[in-house]
Protein backbone atom coordinates (compact mmCIF):
# COMPACT_ATOMS: atom_id res chain seq x y z
CA UNK A 1 0.00 0.00 0.00
CA UNK A 2 1.30 3.44 -0.73
CA UNK A 3 1.99 6.06 1.92
CA UNK A 4 0.36 9.54 1.52
CA UNK A 5 0.04 12.95 2.35
CA UNK A 6 -3.41 13.92 2.85
CA UNK A 7 -4.00 18.14 2.17
CA UNK A 8 -7.20 19.64 1.76
CA UNK A 9 -7.28 23.19 3.22
CA UNK A 10 -9.44 24.85 1.70
CA UNK A 11 -12.45 26.50 3.70
CA UNK A 12 -15.76 25.10 2.43
CA UNK A 13 -19.03 26.76 2.68
CA UNK A 14 -21.79 24.61 1.37
CA UNK A 15 -25.26 25.70 0.93
CA UNK A 16 -28.73 27.99 -0.23
CA UNK A 17 -27.50 31.39 -0.23
CA UNK A 18 -23.48 31.00 0.82
CA UNK A 19 -22.85 33.53 -1.09
CA UNK A 20 -23.80 36.02 1.23
CA UNK A 21 -20.25 35.17 2.79
CA UNK A 22 -17.89 35.90 0.05
CA UNK A 23 -16.76 39.24 1.58
CA UNK A 24 -16.59 38.23 4.98
CA UNK A 25 -14.10 35.26 3.89
CA UNK A 26 -12.14 37.93 1.50
CA UNK A 27 -11.45 39.34 4.51
CA UNK A 28 -11.16 36.80 6.74
CA UNK A 29 -7.99 35.71 4.58
CA UNK A 30 -6.70 38.91 4.05
CA UNK A 31 -8.06 40.40 1.19
CA UNK A 32 -8.63 44.52 0.58
CA UNK A 33 -7.77 45.21 -3.23
CA UNK A 34 -9.67 42.15 -4.58
CA UNK A 35 -9.77 40.93 -8.86
CA UNK A 36 -12.47 39.63 -9.82
CA UNK A 37 -12.04 36.88 -12.13
CA UNK A 38 -14.68 35.59 -14.31
CA UNK A 39 -15.96 34.24 -17.39
CA UNK A 40 -18.10 34.80 -20.65
CA UNK A 41 -21.17 35.86 -18.86
CA UNK A 42 -22.79 33.45 -17.47
CA UNK A 43 -22.50 35.28 -13.87
CA UNK A 44 -23.25 38.21 -14.73
CA UNK A 45 -26.84 36.62 -16.39
CA UNK A 46 -27.26 35.13 -12.97
CA UNK A 47 -26.96 38.53 -11.49
CA UNK A 48 -24.49 36.03 -9.07
CA UNK A 49 -21.86 39.16 -10.28
CA UNK A 50 -23.18 41.86 -8.99
CA UNK A 51 -24.40 40.29 -6.03
CA UNK A 52 -20.87 39.36 -4.87
CA UNK A 53 -19.53 43.08 -5.88
CA UNK A 54 -22.46 44.84 -4.01
CA UNK A 55 -21.19 43.00 -1.24
CA UNK A 56 -17.49 43.52 -1.46
CA UNK A 57 -18.35 47.40 -1.72
CA UNK A 58 -20.48 47.19 1.41
CA UNK A 59 -17.58 45.44 3.27
CA UNK A 60 -15.07 47.92 1.93
CA UNK A 61 -13.60 45.78 -0.06
CA UNK A 62 -12.13 47.70 -3.30
CA UNK A 63 -12.34 45.69 -6.50
CA UNK A 64 -11.38 45.23 -9.97
CA UNK A 65 -12.77 42.99 -12.20
CA UNK A 66 -11.67 40.71 -15.22
CA UNK A 67 -14.19 38.62 -17.15
CA UNK A 68 -13.66 36.75 -20.53
CA UNK A 69 -12.03 33.18 -18.98
CA UNK A 70 -13.04 30.87 -21.91
CA UNK A 71 -13.54 27.17 -21.03
CA UNK A 72 -9.71 25.69 -21.72
CA UNK A 73 -8.41 28.96 -20.66
CA UNK A 74 -6.13 31.14 -22.13
CA UNK A 75 -2.33 32.21 -21.19
CA UNK A 76 -2.79 35.91 -22.97
CA UNK A 77 -5.70 36.48 -20.73
CA UNK A 78 -3.41 35.21 -17.64
CA UNK A 79 -0.82 37.60 -19.00
CA UNK A 80 -3.45 40.46 -18.66
CA UNK A 81 -4.87 39.54 -15.27
CA UNK A 82 -1.22 39.54 -14.21
CA UNK A 83 -0.66 43.23 -15.43
CA UNK A 84 -3.92 44.14 -13.85
CA UNK A 85 -3.47 43.01 -10.48
CA UNK A 86 0.10 44.50 -10.69
CA UNK A 87 -1.16 48.10 -11.73
CA UNK A 88 -3.88 47.89 -9.14
CA UNK A 89 -1.98 46.66 -6.46
CA UNK A 90 -4.38 43.65 -6.17
CA UNK A 91 -3.90 41.32 -3.09
CA UNK A 92 -6.42 38.69 -3.45
CA UNK A 93 -7.87 36.93 -6.61
CA UNK A 94 -12.04 36.00 -6.40
CA UNK A 95 -12.72 33.28 -9.31
CA UNK A 96 -16.71 33.59 -9.54
CA UNK A 97 -17.21 30.84 -11.76
CA UNK A 98 -15.87 26.69 -12.88
CA UNK A 99 -13.16 25.11 -13.69
CA UNK A 100 -11.89 27.62 -15.87
CA UNK A 101 -12.08 30.51 -14.32
CA UNK A 102 -10.30 28.98 -10.86
CA UNK A 103 -7.70 27.76 -13.31
CA UNK A 104 -6.95 31.22 -15.01
CA UNK A 105 -6.76 33.13 -10.86
CA UNK A 106 -4.58 30.33 -10.03
CA UNK A 107 -2.20 31.40 -13.32
CA UNK A 108 -2.61 35.09 -11.97
CA UNK A 109 -2.03 34.31 -8.86
CA UNK A 110 1.38 32.20 -9.60
CA UNK A 111 2.57 35.07 -12.06
CA UNK A 112 2.22 38.21 -9.70
CA UNK A 113 5.00 37.83 -7.70
CA UNK A 114 7.14 36.23 -10.55
CA UNK A 115 9.54 37.86 -12.82
CA UNK A 116 9.79 35.84 -15.89
CA UNK A 117 6.98 34.50 -17.96
CA UNK A 118 4.15 32.71 -15.79
CA UNK A 119 4.01 29.99 -18.88
CA UNK A 120 7.90 28.73 -17.31
CA UNK A 121 5.76 27.07 -14.32
CA UNK A 122 3.76 25.13 -16.71
CA UNK A 123 6.62 24.27 -18.66
CA UNK A 124 8.52 23.38 -15.36
CA UNK A 125 10.94 25.58 -15.91
CA UNK A 126 10.15 27.71 -12.15
CA UNK A 127 8.20 26.04 -9.37
CA UNK A 128 6.44 28.72 -7.37
CA UNK A 129 7.15 28.59 -3.39
CA UNK A 130 4.45 31.71 -3.31
CA UNK A 131 1.20 32.72 -4.91
CA UNK A 132 -1.22 35.19 -4.33
CA UNK A 133 -3.97 33.89 -2.25
CA UNK A 134 -7.11 33.01 -4.39
CA UNK A 135 -10.75 32.01 -3.32
CA UNK A 136 -13.48 31.01 -5.26
CA UNK A 137 -17.36 30.99 -5.89
CA UNK A 138 -17.86 27.79 -7.98
CA UNK A 139 -20.67 27.65 -10.44
CA UNK A 140 -20.39 24.33 -12.24
CA UNK A 141 -19.26 21.05 -10.87
CA UNK A 142 -16.44 19.52 -12.91
CA UNK A 143 -13.18 19.96 -12.69
CA UNK A 144 -12.79 20.20 -9.11
CA UNK A 145 -10.15 23.12 -9.13
CA UNK A 146 -11.86 24.26 -6.23
CA UNK A 147 -10.24 22.31 -3.56
CA UNK A 148 -7.49 20.81 -5.86
CA UNK A 149 -3.98 21.58 -6.50
CA UNK A 150 -4.06 22.10 -10.18
CA UNK A 151 -4.19 24.38 -12.74
CA UNK A 152 -4.84 23.73 -16.62
CA UNK A 153 -3.94 26.41 -19.36
CA UNK A 154 -4.04 26.61 -22.84
CA UNK A 155 -1.27 28.41 -24.30
CA UNK A 156 -2.88 29.92 -28.07
CA UNK A 157 1.09 29.63 -29.44
CA UNK A 158 0.88 26.02 -30.81
CA UNK A 159 -2.62 25.29 -29.20
CA UNK A 160 -0.27 23.77 -26.04
CA UNK A 161 -2.15 22.86 -23.02
CA UNK A 162 -0.94 22.22 -19.94
CA UNK A 163 -1.42 21.43 -16.62
CA UNK A 164 1.10 22.03 -13.26
CA UNK A 165 -0.09 20.83 -9.52
CA UNK A 166 1.13 22.46 -6.48
CA UNK A 167 -0.25 23.69 -3.21
CA UNK A 168 0.37 27.01 -2.67
CA UNK A 169 -2.52 27.41 -4.98
CA UNK A 170 -4.84 26.15 -3.37
CA UNK A 171 -8.30 28.11 -2.71
CA UNK A 172 -8.33 29.44 0.58
CA UNK A 173 -12.07 28.88 0.45
CA UNK A 174 -14.74 27.84 -1.83
CA UNK A 175 -18.35 28.74 -1.77
CA UNK A 176 -20.50 26.07 -2.95
CA UNK A 177 -23.96 26.63 -3.68
CA UNK A 178 -26.26 23.96 -5.45
CA UNK A 179 -28.94 27.12 -6.68
CA UNK A 180 -26.21 28.59 -8.68
CA UNK A 181 -25.81 25.38 -11.20
CA UNK A 182 -29.29 24.91 -11.89
CA UNK A 183 -28.79 27.53 -15.13
CA UNK A 184 -26.00 24.82 -16.37
CA UNK A 185 -27.25 23.61 -20.34
CA UNK A 186 -27.65 19.74 -19.96
CA UNK A 187 -24.46 19.08 -22.17
CA UNK A 188 -22.22 20.82 -19.62
CA UNK A 189 -24.12 18.73 -16.65
CA UNK A 190 -23.36 16.20 -18.41
CA UNK A 191 -19.51 16.87 -19.20
CA UNK A 192 -19.11 17.92 -15.62
CA UNK A 193 -20.44 14.46 -14.00
CA UNK A 194 -18.59 13.07 -16.77
CA UNK A 195 -15.21 14.89 -15.57
CA UNK A 196 -15.74 14.17 -11.57
CA UNK A 197 -16.42 10.19 -12.82
CA UNK A 198 -13.25 10.41 -14.67
CA UNK A 199 -11.27 12.15 -11.95
CA UNK A 200 -12.51 8.82 -9.58
CA UNK A 201 -11.86 6.64 -11.96
CA UNK A 202 -8.16 7.46 -12.92
CA UNK A 203 -7.45 6.76 -9.37
CA UNK A 204 -9.72 3.54 -9.27
CA UNK A 205 -8.17 1.97 -11.85
CA UNK A 206 -4.48 1.68 -9.76
CA UNK A 207 -2.38 -1.47 -9.41
CA UNK A 208 -2.04 -0.71 -5.88
CA UNK A 209 -5.39 -2.04 -4.94
CA UNK A 210 -4.63 -3.20 -1.37
CA UNK A 211 -6.67 0.84 0.10
CA UNK A 212 -10.05 -0.99 0.44
CA UNK A 213 -11.54 2.40 2.11
CA UNK A 214 -10.29 4.39 -0.67
CA UNK A 215 -11.88 1.89 -3.00
CA UNK A 216 -15.51 1.86 -1.34
CA UNK A 217 -15.46 5.46 -1.24
CA UNK A 218 -14.56 5.67 -5.04
CA UNK A 219 -17.19 3.46 -5.63
CA UNK A 220 -19.95 5.31 -3.40
CA UNK A 221 -19.17 8.68 -5.48
CA UNK A 222 -19.46 6.78 -9.06
CA UNK A 223 -22.52 5.12 -7.99
CA UNK A 224 -23.70 8.40 -6.17
CA UNK A 225 -22.97 10.54 -9.38
CA UNK A 226 -24.55 8.06 -11.63
CA UNK A 227 -27.88 7.87 -10.06
CA UNK A 228 -27.70 12.04 -9.60
CA UNK A 229 -27.26 12.60 -12.96
CA UNK A 230 -30.67 12.00 -14.55
CA UNK A 231 -32.50 13.28 -12.09
CA UNK A 232 -31.23 16.84 -12.88
CA UNK A 233 -30.57 16.43 -16.49
CA UNK A 234 -34.41 16.22 -16.12
CA UNK A 235 -35.51 19.06 -13.87
CA UNK A 236 -32.64 21.29 -13.81
CA UNK A 237 -33.93 22.84 -10.21
CA UNK A 238 -33.87 19.57 -8.32
CA UNK A 239 -31.81 21.04 -5.15
CA UNK A 240 -30.95 17.41 -3.70
CA UNK A 241 -29.28 15.96 -6.61
CA UNK A 242 -27.42 19.24 -8.08
CA UNK A 243 -26.04 18.91 -4.34
CA UNK A 244 -24.51 15.37 -4.52
CA UNK A 245 -23.27 16.38 -7.68
CA UNK A 246 -21.48 19.61 -6.49
CA UNK A 247 -20.22 18.09 -3.35
CA UNK A 248 -18.96 15.05 -5.35
CA UNK A 249 -16.96 17.09 -7.77
CA UNK A 250 -14.90 18.42 -4.93
CA UNK A 251 -14.42 15.15 -3.49
CA UNK A 252 -13.40 13.61 -6.51
CA UNK A 253 -10.22 16.00 -6.82
CA UNK A 254 -9.54 16.83 -3.52
CA UNK A 255 -7.54 13.73 -3.36
CA UNK A 256 -9.72 12.05 -0.86
CA UNK A 257 -10.40 9.06 -3.25
CA UNK A 258 -6.82 9.00 -4.29
CA UNK A 259 -4.98 8.36 -0.53
CA UNK A 260 -3.35 5.42 -0.92
CA UNK A 261 -3.12 4.23 -4.68
CA UNK A 262 -1.12 5.12 -7.84
CA UNK A 263 -3.12 7.30 -9.76
CA UNK A 264 -2.93 6.80 -13.93
CA UNK A 265 -3.90 10.08 -15.40
CA UNK A 266 -3.58 8.78 -18.94
CA UNK A 267 -6.99 9.59 -19.88
CA UNK A 268 -6.78 13.42 -18.91
CA UNK A 269 -3.45 13.51 -20.91
CA UNK A 270 -4.57 12.10 -23.92
CA UNK A 271 -8.33 13.89 -24.01
CA UNK A 272 -5.90 17.39 -22.91
CA UNK A 273 -4.91 17.02 -26.52
CA UNK A 274 -8.21 16.81 -28.10
CA UNK A 275 -9.14 19.77 -25.89
CA UNK A 276 -6.02 22.00 -27.09
CA UNK A 277 -6.41 21.10 -31.03
CA UNK A 278 -10.23 21.04 -31.22
CA UNK A 279 -11.34 23.33 -28.25
CA UNK A 280 -13.65 20.06 -27.15
CA UNK A 281 -15.30 20.55 -23.78
CA UNK A 282 -13.04 18.89 -20.88
CA UNK A 283 -15.20 16.23 -19.92
CA UNK A 284 -16.16 15.40 -23.25
CA UNK A 285 -13.12 15.15 -24.53
CA UNK A 286 -12.49 11.81 -21.37
CA UNK A 287 -15.87 10.37 -22.55
CA UNK A 288 -14.41 10.49 -25.92
CA UNK A 289 -11.22 8.90 -25.39
CA UNK A 290 -12.06 6.36 -22.00
CA UNK A 291 -13.41 3.42 -23.46
CA UNK A 292 -10.92 3.45 -26.02
CA UNK A 293 -8.10 3.57 -23.14
CA UNK A 294 -9.97 0.76 -20.89
CA UNK A 295 -10.02 -1.51 -23.80
CA UNK A 296 -6.43 -1.18 -24.44
CA UNK A 297 -5.01 -1.70 -20.98
CA UNK A 298 -8.28 -4.07 -19.22
CA UNK A 299 -5.47 -7.16 -19.43
CA UNK A 300 -3.25 -5.16 -17.18
CA UNK A 301 -5.36 -6.29 -13.87
CA UNK A 302 -8.60 -7.95 -14.93
CA UNK A 303 -10.14 -8.21 -11.64
CA UNK A 304 -10.29 -4.24 -10.85
CA UNK A 305 -12.47 -3.81 -14.29
CA UNK A 306 -14.40 -6.78 -13.27
CA UNK A 307 -15.06 -4.84 -9.30
CA UNK A 308 -16.00 -2.13 -11.64
CA UNK A 309 -18.23 -3.64 -13.62
CA UNK A 310 -20.25 -5.20 -10.99
CA UNK A 311 -20.02 -2.63 -8.22
CA UNK A 312 -20.28 0.49 -10.47
CA UNK A 313 -22.25 -0.99 -13.43
CA UNK A 314 -24.60 -3.23 -11.67
CA UNK A 315 -23.03 -5.85 -14.58
CA UNK A 316 -23.50 -9.23 -13.14
CA UNK A 317 -20.70 -11.14 -11.97
CA UNK A 318 -19.99 -13.95 -14.57
CA UNK A 319 -17.23 -16.13 -12.56
CA UNK A 320 -16.77 -18.28 -15.71
CA UNK A 321 -15.83 -15.39 -17.83
CA UNK A 322 -13.92 -12.53 -15.57
CA UNK A 323 -12.82 -10.97 -19.09
CA UNK A 324 -16.77 -11.17 -20.61
CA UNK A 325 -17.89 -9.06 -17.09
CA UNK A 326 -14.69 -6.41 -17.71
CA UNK A 327 -15.73 -5.95 -21.02
CA UNK A 328 -19.24 -5.73 -20.46
CA UNK A 329 -18.74 -2.73 -17.46
CA UNK A 330 -16.88 -0.90 -20.18
CA UNK A 331 -19.70 -1.29 -22.77
CA UNK A 332 -22.03 -0.21 -19.66
CA UNK A 333 -20.28 2.33 -19.44
CA UNK A 334 -20.48 3.56 -22.63
CA UNK A 335 -24.27 3.40 -22.66
CA UNK A 336 -24.18 5.71 -19.52
CA UNK A 337 -22.11 8.73 -21.70
CA UNK A 338 -24.67 8.20 -24.84
CA UNK A 339 -27.32 8.27 -22.01
CA UNK A 340 -26.05 11.68 -21.02
CA UNK A 341 -25.47 13.27 -24.11
CA UNK A 342 -21.76 12.46 -24.05
CA UNK A 343 -19.41 11.24 -27.17
CA UNK A 344 -17.71 7.77 -26.94
CA UNK A 345 -15.30 8.17 -29.86
CA UNK A 346 -13.48 11.37 -31.00
CA UNK A 347 -15.80 11.32 -34.15
CA UNK A 348 -18.85 11.96 -32.28
CA UNK A 349 -16.80 14.93 -29.85
CA UNK A 350 -15.53 16.67 -32.91
CA UNK A 351 -18.20 15.77 -35.52
CA UNK A 352 -15.67 14.29 -38.19
CA UNK A 353 -13.09 11.94 -38.91
CA UNK A 354 -9.58 12.57 -37.29
CA UNK A 355 -6.40 12.41 -39.28
CA UNK A 356 -3.39 10.77 -38.63
CA UNK A 357 -1.61 13.85 -38.99
CA UNK A 358 -3.80 15.20 -35.94
CA UNK A 359 -2.77 11.74 -34.29
CA UNK A 360 0.53 12.22 -34.81
CA UNK A 361 0.38 15.70 -33.85
CA UNK A 362 -1.05 15.12 -30.56
CA UNK A 363 0.89 11.63 -29.76
CA UNK A 364 3.94 13.87 -30.09
CA UNK A 365 2.56 16.75 -27.64
CA UNK A 366 1.02 14.09 -25.34
CA UNK A 367 4.56 12.72 -24.96
CA UNK A 368 6.20 16.34 -24.89
CA UNK A 369 8.20 15.31 -28.05
CA UNK A 370 8.32 11.26 -27.31
CA UNK A 371 9.84 12.37 -24.22
CA UNK A 372 7.91 11.51 -21.43
CA UNK A 373 4.95 8.49 -20.79
CA UNK A 374 1.86 9.17 -19.85
CA UNK A 375 -0.84 6.79 -17.13
CA UNK A 376 0.88 3.87 -14.30
CA UNK A 377 -2.26 1.02 -14.67
CA UNK A 378 -0.06 0.63 -17.96
CA UNK A 379 2.62 2.69 -18.71
CA UNK A 380 2.15 4.19 -22.10
CA UNK A 381 4.72 4.93 -24.94
CA UNK A 382 3.88 7.16 -27.85
CA UNK A 383 3.15 4.03 -29.70
CA UNK A 384 0.42 3.01 -27.24
CA UNK A 385 -0.86 6.57 -27.36
CA UNK A 386 -1.03 6.74 -31.08
CA UNK A 387 -3.24 3.42 -30.70
CA UNK A 388 -5.81 4.46 -28.57
CA UNK A 389 -6.24 7.89 -30.07
CA UNK A 390 -6.93 5.58 -33.74
CA UNK A 391 -8.97 3.20 -31.22
CA UNK A 392 -10.96 5.99 -30.37
CA UNK A 393 -11.58 7.27 -34.01
CA UNK A 394 -15.10 6.11 -33.92
O1 LIG B 1 -18.03 31.41 -19.22
P1 LIG B 1 -19.41 31.34 -18.72
O2 LIG B 1 -20.35 32.25 -19.37
O3 LIG B 1 -19.45 31.42 -17.21
O4 LIG B 1 -19.96 29.87 -19.15
C1 LIG B 1 -19.41 28.67 -18.64
C2 LIG B 1 -18.63 27.90 -19.70
O5 LIG B 1 -19.10 28.17 -20.99
C3 LIG B 1 -20.56 27.72 -18.34
N1 LIG B 1 -21.09 27.88 -16.99
C4 LIG B 1 -20.41 27.79 -15.82
N2 LIG B 1 -21.26 27.91 -14.80
C5 LIG B 1 -22.48 28.11 -15.32
C6 LIG B 1 -22.38 28.10 -16.72
N3 LIG B 1 -23.44 28.28 -17.54
C7 LIG B 1 -24.65 28.46 -16.95
N4 LIG B 1 -24.82 28.45 -15.61
C8 LIG B 1 -23.77 28.26 -14.76
N5 LIG B 1 -23.97 28.21 -13.44
O6 LIG B 1 -20.00 26.43 -18.45
C9 LIG B 1 -18.97 26.44 -19.41
C10 LIG B 1 -17.79 25.63 -18.91
O7 LIG B 1 -17.16 26.28 -17.83
P2 LIG B 1 -15.71 25.81 -17.37
O8 LIG B 1 -15.27 26.66 -16.25
O9 LIG B 1 -14.83 25.72 -18.57
O10 LIG B 1 -16.01 24.32 -16.87
P3 LIG B 1 -15.21 23.32 -16.01
O11 LIG B 1 -15.42 23.57 -14.57
O12 LIG B 1 -15.53 21.99 -16.56
O13 LIG B 1 -13.65 23.65 -16.29
C11 LIG B 1 -12.97 23.09 -17.36
C12 LIG B 1 -11.50 23.45 -17.31
O14 LIG B 1 -10.89 22.94 -16.11
C13 LIG B 1 -9.74 22.15 -16.44
C14 LIG B 1 -10.13 21.59 -17.79
O15 LIG B 1 -9.01 21.09 -18.50
C15 LIG B 1 -10.75 22.81 -18.47
O16 LIG B 1 -9.77 23.67 -18.96
N6 LIG B 1 -9.47 21.19 -15.38
C16 LIG B 1 -8.97 21.66 -14.23
C17 LIG B 1 -8.61 20.83 -13.18
C18 LIG B 1 -8.05 21.37 -11.93
N7 LIG B 1 -7.71 22.64 -11.90
O17 LIG B 1 -7.86 20.65 -10.95
C19 LIG B 1 -8.72 19.37 -13.29
C20 LIG B 1 -9.57 18.93 -14.42
O18 LIG B 1 -9.22 17.60 -14.75
C21 LIG B 1 -9.51 19.78 -15.64
O19 LIG B 1 -8.39 19.45 -16.43
ZN1 LIG C 1 -10.76 16.54 -15.40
Amino acid sequence: MKDFVYYAPTEVVFGEHSEDKTACLVKKYGGNKVLVHYGGGSVKKSGLLDKVCTQLKEAGVDAVLLGGVVPNPRLSLVHQGIDLCRKEGVDFILAVGGGSVIDSAKAIAYGVPYDGDVWDVYLRKYSPDKALPIGCVLTIPAAGSEMSDSSVITNEEGWVKLGYSNNVCRAKFAIMNPCRTFTLPPYQTAAGVTDIMMHTMERYFTQDDEMNLTTELAEALLRTMKESVFPVLENPCDYRHRAQIMWGGSLAHNDLTGCGVTGDWATHEIGHELSGLFNATHGASLAAIWPSWARYVYKENVSRFVRFAVKVMDIPNDYTDPEGTAIKGIEAMERFYHHIGMPINIKELIGREVTDEEIKEMTRKCTRNYTSTQGAFKVLKAEDIEAIYKLARG
